[in-house]
């Protein structure tokens, strides 16, 4: 099986957007989750939608979980579990229906598959933006660079579609002044000049506030001077600037 057996996304209007790395508990679900809850509302107000692709379904559980506390309350945005197959299956409607579309995909290749035949593979070939987060100071090259293989396949199939996959590196849990910093910056340019990598500006800094993720309240607060409601600001307008094209 290759590549070239499965659909590229037509020209659809819906942002399809996957925050992808094998390596787990890297902020994967954290990140859909806090750009899903930001765009969803004020000053944004898009129409969001979060496909949870994880066997884990931890966006389904955190979901569940806010739902007991806010009972009253419409979600700003809905959490749906779906394989590769469903998305594909109602595609059209899903790109009438939103403007963003947020993928939440394991972290764990499927060992006994090759690359091409990798569930999250075929899901880049649906995503316009993939966004890869890493953390400071324990990125290690080698356990991306399966993903990184399967990023370029993926790339280079979509290639000669209009919708090109874009890709960019995300420093997340950032801390200032840490020695692991230096490291970080020499794997950054390693990766910008080896793949092409190129990363967003802004980098989400590790705070208690992101820990306590909340599916129905944003962080989007770029008035306050509360350092995460901050720094997340800056993070989700360079994110929404950097979607828009
Ligand atoms: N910027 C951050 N600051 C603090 N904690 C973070 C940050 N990003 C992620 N975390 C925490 O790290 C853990 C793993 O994040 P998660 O989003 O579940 O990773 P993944 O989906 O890649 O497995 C979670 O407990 C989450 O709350
Ligand atoms: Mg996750």
């Amino acid at each position: 099986m290759t590549l070239k057996n499965h659909p590229i996304k037509e020209n659809t209007m819906a942002k399809f957007i996957v925050f992808g790395n094998q390596k787990g508990g890297i902020g994967k679900t954290t990140l859909t989750i806090l750009m899903a809850t930001g765009l969803s509302q004020p000053p944004f107000n898009k129409r969001v939608l979060v496909i949870d692709n994880d066997n884990q379904k931890s966006a389904i559980r955190l979901r569940e979980y806010d739902e007991k506390n806010y009972e009253k309350d419409q979600p700003p945005y809905l959490i749906r579990a779906m394989s590769y197959q469903q998305i594909v299956a109602s595609i059209s409607d899903i790109d009438e229906m939103y403007d963003y579309v947020f993928i939440d995909t394991p972290g764990k290749l499927d060992a006994n598959l090759p690359p091409e035949s990798q569930e999250v593979t075929k899901i880049l070939l649906l995503t316009d933006y993939l966004f890869m987060p890493f953390k400071a100071g324990a990125l290690n090259l080698d356990a991306t660079t399966d993903y990184v293989k399967i990023l370029l396949q993926a790339q280079q199939h979509r290639s000669s579609s209009n919708r090109p996959l874009m890709i960019y590196g995300v420093v997340n849990f950032y801390k200032e002044r840490s020695r692991i910093n230096r490291e970080l910056k020499e794997e950054l340019i390693y990766l910008k000049e080896n793949i092409g990598l190129s990363f967003m500006e802004t980098p989400l800094k590790q705070y208690i506030s992101y820990e306590y993720l909340n599916t129905y309240e944003t962080m989007y607060l770029p008035k306050s001077n509360d350092p995460a409601n901050m720094n997340f600001s800056i993070f989700l307008n360079e994110f929404f600037k950097k979607t828009q094209g």
